[in-house]
């Protein structure tokens, strides 16, 4: 044998050895199943770069609940709604990985990405606050409604030349966030705001993309690598946002100092923050409410509330393309309900069953947040399904393939609101195996507006307008999505929209 010949058998030895030891030890501590990978990548270069599909089709072949090694870390992926929803409500699972590249942006701080009990306080404040300045409230209904004047109006402008709806729809929604947050909407022309409301899509999708640098920190110093390049976009983004939303926090402080608008205190989420450091400096000298929680609190409310709900509805209007059927069905419903000189409101949401009930389906199918959020992590061993999972597993709630999954929905791939309708009332239900905001303790938060403002801008769209692509659209839509870990958005796609005309 020469010495060539030795040297890969030694190594093939060693690597057979780590791969039985990796297994061995999967099976002696009953981790969950799942695919072997190498020795210290695990299945690094195995994952797709669309993780949910990948991880469901493992799951097909290992069980609902399976376990992978990338790099470092064990990764457990939850594929069974019963035991998604059991662990959901658990304490112990509120973690947040300290690794996830979401933290480029949330520094283990503030809405998203903290945890332990300065999050829950926060967490606890925020739900109260955002109800407090109107979340729920009519105001509220009148910002989105004007909005969805504002985007109808553009969509006028437009003619019969093809639209990219994203951007503008970005820029509307984001606008319902600032009206929470700064108590301010921005002229659709403003170019500092436009530039935010780019960074929020740029960032996530960039997030996704320079996933690797989490496993492998050191890629993101080889220089001239796309992944390093990426790297410092997003760096950059992250410090231009960040420069703007602390000089508006700036001139909330200031007016606050002089008793913003005669001393109302719900005016908005800021002012709101601020007023609570200001009760618990006086009741107890100290707060955990400082400005680095203000700064990270608001960057989660626009993170969590931009790209999610532009996301649903531009896979709304896809799903209407695709489904001429029903598409005029759900513009009778609203003929009949709404007349021709009104907007879609929220009183007449009880009447629009079969609308609100294709809204569900498209959140089905389109699982914006498809692997449930940023991901998860366990304080503590915890037992999932009967297998063990060790502290600071990355836990994640495969949401596409539970939305996907046949024991709760019968042929999943088919668009079928009915899904949705109780057929003996007609009344909208929330069947089981559905979760797009979550469940439990770190659930959405944004979800009274975010479900608001997918209702008014999806009716009054579908109301005033009729819409078809340019050219033929043959899409699959299980394969027209950005690659992401993050967020399931639609690939850009343009849409020519033509004013209804309703026979009385
Ligand atoms: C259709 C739109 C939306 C969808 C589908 C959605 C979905 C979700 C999901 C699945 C989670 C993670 C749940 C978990 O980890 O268990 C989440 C968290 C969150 N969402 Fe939403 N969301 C939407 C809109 C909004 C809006 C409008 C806001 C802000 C006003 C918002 C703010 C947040 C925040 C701050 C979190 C983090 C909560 C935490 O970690 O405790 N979301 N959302």
């Amino acid at each position: 044998m020469d010495l060539w010949t030795m040297t890969i058998t030694a190594a093939c030895i060693v690597m057979g050895f780590l791969i039985w030891q990796q297994r061995s030890l999967w099976v002696g501590r009953k981790l969950p199943p799942g695919p072997y990978g190498l020795p210290f990548f695990g299945k690094l270069f195995g994952m797709s770069a669309n993780p949910p599909v990948q991880l469901k089709l493992w799951s097909e072949i290992y069980g609902k609940i399976i376990s992978v090694r990338l790099g470092r870390n064990l990764f457990v992926a939850v594929h069974d709604f019963e035991v998604a929803k059991s662990i959901l409500h658990k304490d112990v699972i509120t973690g947040r990985d300290a690794l996830d590249v979401m933290n480029v942006l949330h520094e283990g701080q503030g809405l998203v990405m903290g945890e332990g009990d300065r999050y829950r306080e926060h967490r606890r404040f925020a739900l109260t606050a955002l109800r407090d300045v109107g979340m729920g409230k009519s105001w509220l209904e009148q910002s989105v409604l004007a909005e969805v004047s504002d985007l109808i109006a553009l969509i006028d402008r437009s003619g019969a030349k093809p639209l990219n709806l994203r951007p503008h729809m970005t820029q509307s929604v984001s606008n319902m966030i600032c009206a929470l947050v700064f108590g301010k909407r921005f002229s659709l022309g403003d170019a500092t705001f436009n530039k935010l409301c780019n960074n929020v899509g740029i960032n996530l999708q960039l997030m996704s993309e320079v996933q690797p640098v989490r496993a492998l920190p050191f890629l993101k110093y080889v220089p001239f690598g796309k992944l390093a390049q990426k790297w410092r976009t997003l760096k950059a983004n992250i410090q231009s946002n960040r420069t703007f939303i602390e000089s508006l926090i700036d001139d909330h402080k200031q007016g606050h100092a002089t008793g913003h608008n005669g001393g109302t205190s719900n005016m908005d989420y800021i002012h709101r923050f601020l007023d609570e450091r200001a009760a618990q400096l006086a009741e107890k000298g100290e707060t955990t409410f400082d400005d680095e929680q203000l700064y990270y609190s608001v960057v989660g409310l626009f993170g969590g509330g931009t790209e999610t709900t532009t996301t649903t509805v531009l896979w709304a209007l896809i799903y209407m393309v695709l489904h001429p059927n029903i598409k005029k069905r759900v513009q009778d419903e609203i003929d009949a309900v709404v007349t021709a000189n009104q907007q879609v409101r929220l009183e007449h949401r009880g009447l629009l069953r079969y609308t609100e009930a294709t809204i569900l389906e498209v959140q089905r199918l389109a699982s914006a947040f498809p692997l449930n959020g940023a991901r998860r992590t366990n304080f503590e061993d915890m037992e999932i399904g009967g297998f063990h999972v060790p502290a600071r597993s990355i836990i994640v709630v495969n949401t596409y393939a539970i939305h996907r999954d046949p024991k709760y929905w019968p042929d999943p791939l088919q668009f079928n609101p009915e899904r949705f309708l109780d057929p003996v009332t007609g009344n909208v239900k929330n069947p089981p195996g559905f979760l797009p905001f979550g469940i439990g303790k770190r659930s959405c938060i944004g979800e009274p507006l975010a479900k608001m403002e997918v209702y008014i801008f999806f009716a009054n769209i579908m109301k005033d307008f009729d819409f078809q692509p340019v050219g033929a659209f043959n899409v699959d839509p299980e394969n027209f999505s950005k690659a992401s870990t993050v967020i399931r958005a639609p690939l850009n796609f343009e849409l020519q929209f033509a004013r209804r005309t309703v026979v009385a």
